[in-house]
């Protein structure tokens, strides 16, 4: 029989209490400036994210949860760490409180009861991230979290096998990024591409075929692109606004466009990810 792990489950009604700092009023740029690097800190919402950062082997510092989600959080820890009663990591604290307490201390309605503030696991090298990859995608400095977190879905559902984003891009560990993607940041290996554009060599070095999709008239379509499919191929995503950088679209290897039609110019950058994805897989 699995043991159960050690829990430290204490009841808190006063949202000022000062056990529940990582939880108050913070937006996660806050956490991340007053922690990192060293202590950095992500938040998890919701118990299905906290489980898949959990089986991603990343650690709460804290849990923050409603008393219904109590046997759920059992229930998941006692799956990832069988052992942890053996261990000498100290306790988690598990803040318990009903749900209008959660929302006083947080400052936002708290998506399914469950909050974790979690240790930052560190950024893997490019090299590491890059080895055994077919298909990268790069989000080059896509600043809205919504549309990095909806790219993270579709790169673990279609087949990606890595993502790399650019030193001005959204930060995947953003609360709403984590949970957009349905927790597949946490599953799909990525780290950041510093210097950018100057990491397009980096790629080639490693064997990749970079591809810039781009609105451009001198483009190949997606379709000729995915007739003569390269071994190792990067697929270079732009921002919303101004789209790829000149000299990013420049650097590559490749330019492809998707053709539109109906009189739309363009795909929301979530949407061209997942239909190059599509088209490209391996
Ligand atoms: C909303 S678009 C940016 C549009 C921008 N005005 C431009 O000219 O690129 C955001 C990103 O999605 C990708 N994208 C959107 N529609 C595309 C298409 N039809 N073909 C290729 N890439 C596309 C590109 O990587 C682009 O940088």
């Amino acid at each position: 029989m699995a043991r159960v792990p050690r829990l430290d489950l204490q009841n808190v009604t006063d949202p000022s209490d000062e056990r529940l700092a990582d939880y108050v009023s913070l937006t996660d740029v806050a956490l991340r400036s007053r922690h990192e690097p060293e202590k950095g800190l992500y938040i998890a919402e919701s118990s299905t994210v906290l489980g898949r950062a959990l089986r991603a082997g990343h650690r709460p510092r804290s849990v923050l949860l409603a008393p219904r989600w109590v046997p759920d959080l059992e229930r998941m820890v006692a799956e990832v760490w069988p052992d942890e009663t053996a261990s000498d990591e100290p306790a988690v604290p598990v803040y318990v409180a009903d749900e209008p307490v959660l929302e006083a201390i947080t400052g936002f309605h708290v998506h399914r009861g469950a909050l974790a503030a979690m240790h930052r696991p560190a950024l893997p090298a490019l090299a590491d991230v890059l080895a055994g990859a077919r298909r990268v995608a790069v989000l080059e400095d896509v600043v809205d979290h919504t549309n990095v977190g909806a790219a993270f879905r579709s790169a673990a559902a279609l087949g990606v096998d890595a993502v790399l984003v650019t030193p001005r891009c959204a930060d995947p560990l953003y609360r709403r990024s984590v949970r957009v993607s349905m927790g597949t940041v946490f599953q799909v290996p990525w780290t950041r591409v510093d210097p950018w554009p100057g990491g397009v060599e980096a790629l080639r070095g490693a064997g990749f075929v970079t591809a810039a999709l781009a609105l451009s008239d001198e483009a190949i379509t997606l379709d000729e692109l995915v007739a003569d499919p390269p071994e190792r191929l990067a697929l270079v995503l732009g921002a919303e606004g101004h789209g790829l950088k000149a000299t990013t679209v420049a650097a590559c290897d490749l330019v492809v466009r998707i053709p539109m039609a109906g009189g739309v110019d363009s795909l929301n950058v979530a949407a061209a990810a997942a239909v190059a994805f599509w088209a490209t897989r391996a």
